[in-house]
């Protein structure tokens, strides 16, 4: 009986701190210590970008980076010459730290606009791709009309089309899935026009959080005007929020797939995707120049909204010591009263609930069409194999 009356709350207590209490890990900052946080990337562009990855001093004294407390950090391009090869003046950094499971919040006051060349991308990487596992969080090209969230993974790892507010573009992570372009990976289309680029910053920014924990990977999307408010107080508890706009979760051992990613944002032009002829030629771009790398080249005016201004880059980790304590209390309890072992504690996932995917049928977004992408291909054959290539120089 005295087991029993300690085991109780105990057990109620652990229900509660289990509904994933997260608390700061790693703030970004807004000044320029936020750099000393990432590596610059300074080799040629796995995508094949009409680019120029330069290194922190010359990004620095290019005018191309900045930060201090009031004004955030600024990561843009050079938009005042004209290029030449390798191409235009831009950065891409990759944290220093890698994670595994989190929340991750990213607060934008700004994001590279809709500009035909451009193709940003905020996501995370892991080294041995696809084996570590690949979260893109925030992607896009040329005047694309809503955020694409997808995954990147090794085989067995694939998606239900629920539990989220996007569009299901294709269902397997698996980067070489039957049936789905190369390296298309499981992807989700926001479908809301504030979710990127101009449509973005004329909402006054946003938040970006991910979550990602054994049994998911979701992403929310606030513009400026709807941050929720413990985002905001430095307490977030993703329950709150609603439904994503991407829920990552069904026929696929999260911990098995992702681990120890780092964070990555760069900002490339043309390459693969975004410069693909048939990508290029799509919308208005095309009328502005033959070729996607002539238009980067030589207009270099377009590109001075071509940046991100990040007021809050924040790490959260679940509190795990508080359910550590507690659960090793129920343990030992249990094992007094009742002679059993000590618990699994390992959420069982969502078992194998492998919904068919359907195809989106939208046809509102005109670089991002359901089903294989002619550019899809080529862009994650190259995009992958640079990633590693980078990472071992990071
Ligand atoms: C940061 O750089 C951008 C682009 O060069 C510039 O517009 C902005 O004023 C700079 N901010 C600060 C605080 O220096």
């Amino acid at each position: 009986m005295h087991v029993l009356s300690t085991l109780l709350p105990a057990v109620g207590l652990l229900a509660q701190l289990s509904a994933a209490k997260y608390s700061l890990k790693d703030d970004y900052g807004s000044t320029d210590s936020f750099f000393d946080k990432f590596n610059f990337f300074t080799d040629s562009d796995p995508t094949n970008g009409y680019v120029s990855y330069v290194d922190r001093d010359t990004a620095s004294s290019g005018g191309l980076i900045n930060a201090s407390s009031s004004n955030g950090v600024y990561i843009g391009v050079d938009h005042s010459n004209t290029a030449s090869k390798p191409g235009r003046q831009s950065v891409r950094l990759e944290s220093t730290t890698t994670y595994t499971h989190g929340l991750v919040i990213l607060d934008l006051a700004h994001m590279p606009g809709s500009v035909c060349g451009t193709w940003p991308a905020f996501w995370m990487l892991g080294s041995d791709w696809p084996n570590n596992g690949e979260i893109d969080i925030i992607e896009g090209v040329n005047g694309q009309s809503s955020n694409q969230m997808t995954l990147h993974t090794s085989s067995g790892c694939s998606i239900s089309n629920s539990g989220f507010t996007g569009t299901l573009e294709t269902a397997d992570c698996y980067v070489d899935a039957s049936g789905q372009s190369a390296n298309a990976g499981c992807a989700i289309d926001n479908g809301n026009t504030q979710s990127f680029g101009s449509g973005f910053n004329d909402a006054g920014g946003g938040v970006y959080a991910t979550e990602w924990t054994g049994s998911a990977i979701n992403v929310w999307h606030f513009p400026s005007y709807s941050v929720p408010s413990d985002i905001s107080s430095g307490n977030p508890v993703p329950s709150n929020w609603g439904t994503p706009a991407a829920r990552f979760a069904g026929s696929c051992d999260i911990n098995s797939h992702f681990k120890d990613l780092q964070i990555v944002f760069d900002i490339t032009f043309c390459g693969d995707w975004a410069g693909d002829s048939s990508v290029w030629g799509q919308g208005s771009c095309a009328s502005k120049a033959d070729t996607c790398d002539s238009y980067v080249q030589n207009n270099p005016s377009a590109f001075e909204d071509t940046y991100w201004s990040v007021k809050s880059l924040k790490v959260y980790q679940e509190s795990s010591q508080l359910d550590i304590d507690v659960g090793i209390n129920i343990d030992v309890d249990l094992d007094l009263g009742h002679g059993k072992g000590h618990g699994d504690k390992s959420k069982s996932g969502k078992s194998g609930q492998s919904k068919s995917s359907k195809q989106s049928t939208r046809d509102t977004a005109p670089y991002v069409r359901p089903g294989p992408r002619p550019s899809t291909k080529h862009r994650r054959d190259h995009y992958r194999r640079g990633h590693g290539h980078g990472h071992v120089h990071a």
